[in-house]
Order: C-alpha cells, then sequence, then structure tokens
C-alpha cells in the first residue's frame, strides 16, 4: 500500500517537473480546409481619427504625402501587411449612413452628426468612391457595411446597382456622371450592424424578416453568384440569435453569419491600454481566449442547418479595447497597443487558422487609431504597433492549407490561482510546400520549452522570426516607434522529426520549414 502511494506521488512530482515540457504535434501528410486569407482582415469605421487623419488627409493637403487624400505612408504599410479585405463605413455608424451623402462634388456634400462616436460633424468628404479607389490601391476587397437600422431596402438595392452594375442603369449611370466609368464589383456586403443593438435594438426573428426582405432586393448585377451577403451577428455568446438567424432566412439568401467579440479586463472597468496590472492582462487574455468556445459554438449550431459548411462565420469585429489615452475624446475610441494586444492577436489568429472550416472571414477592429490599431498617426507621423507585426508575422498562412496541430500541456499560465493554457499554435502548408508554425506563449512570467513534433514532410530547414519584449506594456510611441519590433529566431534545436525550441514570456513565433 505504501509503495502503492509513494508511485503516485512519484508520477504526480515527475508530472509537475515536466509542466513546462510542451508537445505540439503536427501531422504535415494531412492537410485541412484551406486558410482563407480574409480571417487576416481589417476594419476602418468613421470613428474618432480611424477615416479621417488615419487614412484620409483631404485632397488639398500639402503636408502629409498623398494620393488622392489618402496618406502615401498608410498604403504603403497596409500593402506590405496584405491586408485582404477591408470593412467600411461601420460599425454602429454604418445604420446611420447615407451613401447618397458620400458621392458627387465634395463641396456639394450634406454634412451629418456622427451621432455615435462622439457627436462630431461628418462631412462626407470620404465616400463610396474614395473608400472603393482606396481599395484598389490596397489591393483589398471591399466588406461594405450597410445601413439597414435607419434605410431603407431601396437604399441598399442602389448602392449594390452602383458600385456593381455594368449596363445602362439609374445608378451606373449616375456612377459614370461621378466620374468612374467601370464598376468596382463589390463582392462582400453587411446587412446591417449589431441589428440586437446600435442597429436598432432588434430580436433575432425581427432581424431574420427584415434581412430576408433586404438580402432580396441586393440583385447581383454581375450574374456569377458573386454577391456574398453577411447577416448582422451575434454579440458574443447570445447563441440564440445565430441559432434564429440559420433557421429562418433561407440558405440562397445568406453566405455569412457575423460574430462581435471584444478582449478587455471588464466591461465597465476596462482600465488602461499601457500602464496595467498582471491581474489586468490575465483577465484580457480570459476574454481573448474566450474566443475558442465562441466560434466553436457558433460553428455547432451552423453545422446543425447546414453540415455542409457553405455559409462562413464572419468574426467582423475582434481585438482589445481599453481605456481611451488620457486627454483624448471618450468617443474615438484611441488607445495605444502593447504586447498584450500581440499576444490577443496571436491567439485569436490561431484560433481563427485552427477553425477555417467555418471561420471564413474576420476584421480587426479597428485599423487605424481606434481600439486594436495595427497604425497610429498624429499628425505627418506614423508607427506600427507590436499588433502589425503580429499580423504580418501570421499573413504567411493566408490562402495555406491547414495542417493538424495538437498541443499536449501541462503548461499553464497561471496566476493567483487560476489558470490559462500558456501555449497556443498553429500550422499551415503554402503552395510551395513551406510549412509555417505560429506559436504563442501568453504566460507573463515563465518561459515555455517547446518540442515541436513534426511528421510527414522531408522539409529541413528551419528558420524564423520572433516579437518579444522586455516588458508586457512595452509599445511603440512617435518617439520610439521601433521599440517593439520582430527579430530572427534562433533559439531552436532540430532533431530529426523534432525540434525543441524556447518560448520566452509573451512571446510571439513563427517558424518556417522548408
Ligand atoms: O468598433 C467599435 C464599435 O464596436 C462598433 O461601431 C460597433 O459595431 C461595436 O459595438
Amino acid at each position: 500500500m505504501t509503495r502503492y502511494l509513494l508511485a503516485i506521488l512519484l508520477c504526480l512530482g515527475a508530472g509537475s517537473l515536466s509542466a513546462r515540457q510542451v508537445q505540439v504535434h503536427i501531422n504535415a501528410d494531412q492537410g485541412g480546409p484551406t486558410i482563407n486569407k480574409n480571417i487576416y482582415g481589417h476594419f476602418a469605421e468613421h470613428l474618432g481619427r480611424c477615416i479621417y487623419g488615419g487614412f484620409y488627409v483631404g485632397d488639398d493637403n500639402t503636408e502629409i504625402p498623398n494620393t488622392n487624400g489618402v496618406r502615401n505612408d498608410v498604403v504603403e504599410a497596409l500593402k506590405d501587411l496584405k491586408v485582404p479585405v477591408l470593412r467600411w463605413p461601420g460599425g454602429c455608424f454604418a445604420d446611420t449612413y447615407h451613401w447618397m451623402d458620400g458621392i458627387g462634388p465634395k463641396e456639394d456634400r450634406p454634412t451629418i452628426v456622427n451621432q455615435w462616436w462622439g457627436g462630431v460633424t461628418e462631412d462626407n468628404s470620404f465616400g463610396t468612391h474614395d473608400f472603393l479607389n482606396m481599395c484598389e490601391m490596397l489591393d483589398a476587397e471591399p466588406y461594405l457595411a450597410a445601413n439597414v437600422g435607419s434605410g431603407e431596402v431601396k437604399e441598399l438595392a442602389d448602392w449594390v446597382q452602383y458600385v456593381n452594375h455594368d449596363g445602362t442603369s439609374p445608378m451606373a449611370d449616375l456612377r459614370r456622371e461621378n466620374g468612374r466609368e467601370e464598376p468596382w464589383q463589390v463582392t462582400y456586403w453587411g446587412v446591417g450592424n449589431e441589428m440586437w443593438g446600435c442597429g436598432g435594438n432588434m430580436t433575432p426573428e425581427y432581424y431574420a424578416n427584415l434581412y430576408k426582405q433586404y438580402a432580396t432586393f441586393m440583385t447581383d448585377w454581375s450574374n456569377s453568384s458573386n454577391l456574398f451577403r453577411i447577416a448582422s451577428g451575434a454579440n458574443v455568446a447570445d447563441y440564440h440569435w445565430t441559432e434564429v438567424l440559420m433557421r429562418d432566412i433561407p440558405k440562397h439568401l445568406i453566405e455569412g453569419v457575423a460574430l462581435h467579440s471584444y478582449s478587455f479586463v471588464e466591461w465597465n472597468e476596462k482600465g488602461p491600454a499601457t500602464g496595467f496590472s498582471e491581474a489586468q492582462y490575465f483577465s484580457t487574455m480570459e476574454t481573448a481566449l474566450r474566443m475558442e468556445e465562441l466560434v466553436t459554438r457558433h460553428s455547432t449550431i451552423m453545422d446543425k442547418y447546414d453540415p455542409e459548411k457553405r455559409i462562413a462565420l464572419v468574426v467582423d469585429e475582434w481585438g482589445g479595447w481599453y481605456n481611451v489615452e488620457e486627454g483624448t475624446n471618450p468617443g474615438f475610441l484611441y488607445q495605444q497597443n502593447t504586447m498584450r494586444d500581440a499576444m490577443i492577436a496571436g491567439t485569436t489568429l490561431n484560433i481563427f487558422n485552427n477553425h477555417a472550416d467555418r471561420v471564413r472571414m474576420a476584421n480587426l477592429a479597428q485599423t487605424i487609431n481606434v481600439l486594436q490599431a495595427v497604425i497610429l498617426t498624429e499628425d505627418e507621423k506614423m508607427l506600427l504597433t507590436p499588433t502589425y507585426h503580429v499580423m504580418k508575422m501570421y499573413n504567411v498562412h493566408q490562402d495555406a492549407t491547414l495542417l493538424p496541430l495538437s498541443i499536449s500541456s501541462g503548461a499553464q499560465y497561471e496566476f493567483e490561482g487560476k489558470s490559462l493554457p500558456a501555449v497556443s499554435g498553429s500550422a499551415s502548408v503554402n503552395e510551395e510546400g513551406a510549412i509555417h508554425i505560429s506559436l504563442v506563449n501568453i504566460d507573463a512570467d515563465e518561459a515555455q520549452e517547446v518540442t515541436v513534433n513534426l511528421r510527414g514532410t522531408d522539409n529541413k530547414k528551419v528558420s524564423g522570426t520572433i516579437l518579444k519584449a522586455a516588458n508586457l506594456t512595452d509599445h511603440n510611441t512617435f518617439d520610439n516607434p521601433d521599440k517593439v519590433q520582430p527579430v530572427a529566431y534562433k533559439d531552436f534545436k532540430r532533431k530529426g522529426e523534432s525540434m525543441t525550441l524556447q518560448l520566452p514570456p509573451f512571446s510571439v513565433v513563427v517558424l518556417k520549414v522548408e
């Protein structure tokens, strides 16, 4: 009996000794679905300094280098990032936006008050042509979010005709009058935004009916089944919302269902974006990692009604949300971006990659100067945030084939009696046969030793990139824009089919095996 107890104690001891030994298994010869590049999408709302001052500085601006008013430095940075799709003009703003206010000569455009974001005057100088031409510059697909909450069916039907109709029609003629001959052929359309809240405080049953009406009149002028209609989706864990949309909307009227979920400390006490405590970091990561459960459970409901997985889950708003920077307009949602945000980005993108069978688009909120931005600007200055660097390191997964990856891990990030899985990962193989493995260690204090067992490939050459910093709160500023930047990663040893790597605390690594 005593010997038996001793054996158990020894086993338990051995377990805790190996607690930080993480085993990752990847089967390189068992490809899964394609990781849709649109998972790496972005979102730009008429909110604070995202559009005005962020993307667009005015056609007559002579201080900041621009093309038709769009900042050249921003275009260059976003092209490097390979932004596949960009959602616009909101957000809550979308359900107050009347697209006709933003076409024609700029001096004739009416002004409106931005009722959701700071009550500022919107002069409509950045409208449909400005956005769609900018998407062409960025080589990004546009995703237009239409006004359902305070709009009309005809208004949306006309918008589709205006941007997509090739022949003679009232809207195509108007587009030509406004200087654009060819249609832009916009594929992605959101039918309202957050219809359970700022889009009109609707029940899902009411919205499902309204959705059917709007979607029916969205004509695919290209006749190539090009329209991809996305229903306004659930707020976080509102599974009933998804259930009703999937149950009530006929499949020929819908291509995507959205989901919104943000990461924060506490919704009513968000805390600072930079000087946060470890407790605040831990809570933020708890909400960020919840994305796994959200995506799994919303997908399970979708599977029930759409087992062929024809309808995409579109996470068209995600990211970290904190208090605004001191002295800035509370309605502008301007926040700094630290290694905490890099952790949110790395873990969330791993979740999306691993659910690529159902998640086929996601849009980080928001591209410039708002929430978890990839770019911050201050007059003529621009900086790239830690989130930018993670998105760029991960863009190797765009349109690659997902490889099944499992993590058998005793490694937990423990804090004040609570714990979270410390390591997350995803892997893919691209058309050239190169394998990319992205790994994140969210532990604020402990490094992890990770053994990657990679079978089913003859690829031998390994290289890597790492994003790490001295402190979790480290971030880039206009005075020190390169403080947090990726560097080459060499801290690994290869032995046969396995590789052992050291992952520093709060770091993101992307390996290439070719
Ligand atoms: O991204 C900021 C806001 O968050 C969006 O306008 C809205 O859709 C969400 O509540």
